[in-house]
């Protein structure tokens, strides 16, 4: 197994090298470690949840164009590794059905599932979240705040989450804020409070300061 995840872990470092969406290898090493304490606290398997979230960034057509391609060469990369194909298959079905924008309603189905994605949402938010989140939109262009511009509240298709007009502030209104309450387990729950307090304060503290109250 220690040669399986040496493997792989190569090989996503070198798919993400040259990322500056807050989607690189330091992404992958933070859910690691967070995967690694949500799931020992929640008695799930470690090794699938520890290869889906060195994989899960791979497909997410943030970071590829052509997400039916990427998940092939994810498949025949586990293919090579020997795993049991249960666990390949459990990985797959991990890393297909996690993203937020997906919108996928079902949620996860098996306790790995709920670790990986919560450990993914807790490093959307907090600190690292807030840094990640100006990171993406910078990248995108997308403009800091526009006062005149809502957050959109209803529910949206993924083409018109990605593609609508937002910015990086209403961003934490239409994804971020909403994250605390989606964590599938308690120990992610407890530690989402905490991180999106901080966020709060931080949104308050922006506002407050862009219109001179501060
Ligand atoms: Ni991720």
């Amino acid at each position: 197994m220690e040669k399986n995840r040496a493997n792989i872990e190569a090989l996503v470092k070198d798919r993400l090298k040259n990322d500056s969406t807050g989607h690189d290898w330091g992404h992958i090493e933070r859910v690691r470690s967070l995967v690694l304490h949500i799931g020992k606290t929640e008695g799930a398997n470690l090794l699938i949840c520890e290869l889906a979230v060195l994989l899960h960034d791979l497909i997410d057509d943030k970071i590829v164009d052509d997400e039916e391609k990427a998940l092939r060469e994810v498949t025949q990369v586990l293919h090579e590794e020997s795993l049991l194909q249960e666990d390949s298959d459990h990985i797959i079905e991990i890393i297909t059905t996690m993203s937020f924008s997906s919108g996928s309603k079902e949620g996860m189905r098996t306790l790995e599932g709920k670790v990986v994605q919560d450990a993914d949402r807790l490093d959307a938010i907090g600190a690292i979240g807030i840094a990640r989140t100006f990171m993406y939109g910078g990248s995108k262009g997308e403009a800091m705040h526009q006062p005149n511009l809502a957050p959109r509240t209803e529910p949206m298709t993924k083409e018109e989450y990605r593609h609508g007009e937002s910015s990086i502030i209403n961003h934490f209104y239409e994804k971020l804020f909403k994250l605390k309450n989606l964590m599938n387990t308690k120990t992610g729950r407890k530690l989402a409070e905490e991180r999106h307090r901080f966020m709060e304060g931080y949104i308050t503290q922006f506002l407050a300061e862009w219109e001179g109250r501060k």
